[in-house]
């Protein structure tokens, strides 16, 4: 991609309906952005399948889910699961009675882990162990699911995978510093990206980001081929990262959360979905604003660039609705802060040079730097401040607007999609919030 491709029209068109099979291929959790498009998949009378990551045991093997932690989930999900483990990535894998990557981290330090080289030949095994697992589950469940869609149906995969971060304690506080670190405490996201640990993760984010896209979309062949025989319609989906345009200085101008380190992981899953598309399937990668879930709390500063939305709401048609949002913000901040002050610091933030260095897309996913670091988790801090309650955030209503709106732009572009790669900036989930509350 050379510059972002946006949705700028409110899709309308739906092929779906009730009968067919919306497949969910990650699991779901309060906050995540799956959420969007299960809501409209049942809206539209689908019925909503799933699948499980599985468990580790105390000997961190690989299971499915206990019958009371299956109902949990399928109550949670609204539909049944297949409860074949879908673990992706290859940390915990390796031939029999050999090492696995994560134990080979295990003896890394600190002061060590900068220096410390890793047996590519070993990882490349583990990998293919890995790998190998995987595709044979989904295989399992596609045998599966094929007796839930019957012919003449459509069907809808969402892919939601992301992650692959092994379990070693020594990674945990090199993220503490790359993530959240400042002053003294500040790491380069280049230092990790340069050491054979960095190089490891990188990996194991393109398998679990990326490549499970292209597993499923391979798994899924019979069934797809089945289908559009009898006349049904495949779709696929995937929740990508690539900045997002935002309203800086009243125009909406492309921005990103530097370092994205699962960024070329990210623009993996686009180059699947662009091959794919070559081919006939159509899979598409919606690119997504940032906010506030459980995979991305770790990020700290990646909330900065929400806060824009509430302007967009009102640019955008906005009407009661629009400014019910921000009266709804306004009892979250201390006594004698405004809403108004808040977003004079954010706009501030964003017309920093030290920002504006980092709006370089096609230089995307740049390295962070100490004064990015300074300026972005030190405005973070001074935001959360702001507020009363630090559970309490301004960012917490709008990762549930954006979350909202994401829903039906996906759903409905899906039933005919411009293309495979697409940005939803905050000019549309904006425009799709305040058509869904106005009318
Ligand atoms: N939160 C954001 O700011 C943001 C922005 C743009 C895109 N996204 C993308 O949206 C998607 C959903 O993320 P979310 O932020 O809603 O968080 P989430 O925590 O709700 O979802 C993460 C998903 O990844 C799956 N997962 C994690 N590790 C896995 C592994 N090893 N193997 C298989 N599956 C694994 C989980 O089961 C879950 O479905 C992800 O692809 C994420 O990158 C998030």
């Amino acid at each position: 991609m050379n510059s972002p491709i946006s949705l700028r029209d409110l899709p309308t068109g739906n092929i779906f309906r009730a009968g067919d099979v919306f497949v969910l291929f990650g699991e779901l959790f309060g906050r995540g952005y799956a959420n969007g498009l299960i809501n409209e998949a049942k809206k539209s009378g689908m019925t909503v399948v799933g699948i499980t990551v599985g468990r580790r045991d105390e000997n961190n093997a690989l299971r499915a889910l206990t019958a009371d932690e299956l109902a949990e989930a399928e109550a949670n999900l609204g539909g049944r699961i297949i409860n074949v483990p879908l673990m992706a990535g290859f940390d915990l894998d390796a031939p029999a009675g050999e090492p696995t990557p994560t134990d080979l981290l295990s003896g890394m330090t600190l002061k060590s882990w900068q220096e410390d080289k890793l047996d590519w030949a070993h990882i490349e095994k583990c990998r293919e162990v890995g790998i190998k697992r995987f595709k044979d589950s989904v295989a399992r469940v596609m045998n599966e699911l094929d007796s839930l869609i019957p012919d003449g149906a459509n069907a809808f995969f969402a892919h939601t995978m992301a992650g692959g971060i092994p379990k070693v304690k020594v990674f945990l506080a090199i993220a503490n510093r790359i993530y959240k670190g400042r002053g003294e405490r500040f790491m380069s996201s280049r230092a990790l990206l340069d050491s054979d640990l960095g190089k490891l993760i990188l990996m194991n984010f393109d398998e679990v980001t990326a490549n499970t896209f292209q597993y499923l979309i391979e798994g899924s062949t019979a069934i797809r081929t089945r289908l559009e025989k009898a006349g049904g319609q495949v779709r696929y989906t995937a929740y990508g990262y690539h900045g997002t345009e935002i309203l800086i200085e009243n125009q909406y101008q492309w921005q990103t959360y530097s370092n994205y380190t699962q960024g070329l992981a990210k623009m993996r899953l686009e180059q699947v979905a662009v091959n794919a598309w070559k081919k006939g399937v159509v899979a598409t990668v919606y690119n997504c604003p940032e906010i506030r879930t459980n995979s991305s709390d770790i990020f700290a500063g990646v909330e900065l660039s929400l806060f824009p939305l509430l302007k967009a709401l009102k640019q955008e048609n906005g009407g009661a609705w629009a400014e019910a949002q921000w009266q709804a913000c306004r009892p979250l901040l201390q006594d004698g802060i405004t809403l108004e002050a808040l977003l004079q610091k954010i706009e501030d933030y964003n017309v920093n040079p030290v920002m504006k260095t980092f709006r370089n897309f096609s230089a995307w996913p740049m390295d962070n730097s100490e004064a990015l670091a300074e300026l972005m988790i030190g405005t973070s801090d001074d935001i959360i401040q702001m507020h009363t309650d630090r559970k309490e955030l301004v960012v917490g209503i709008l990762s549930a607007l954006v979350l909202e709106g994401t829903g039906p732009l996906m759903f409905y572009e899906t039933s005919k999609p411009a293309g495979p790669v697409l940005w939803l900036n905050h000019d549309i989930i904006a425009k799709q919030l305040n058509a869904m509350h106005n009318s």
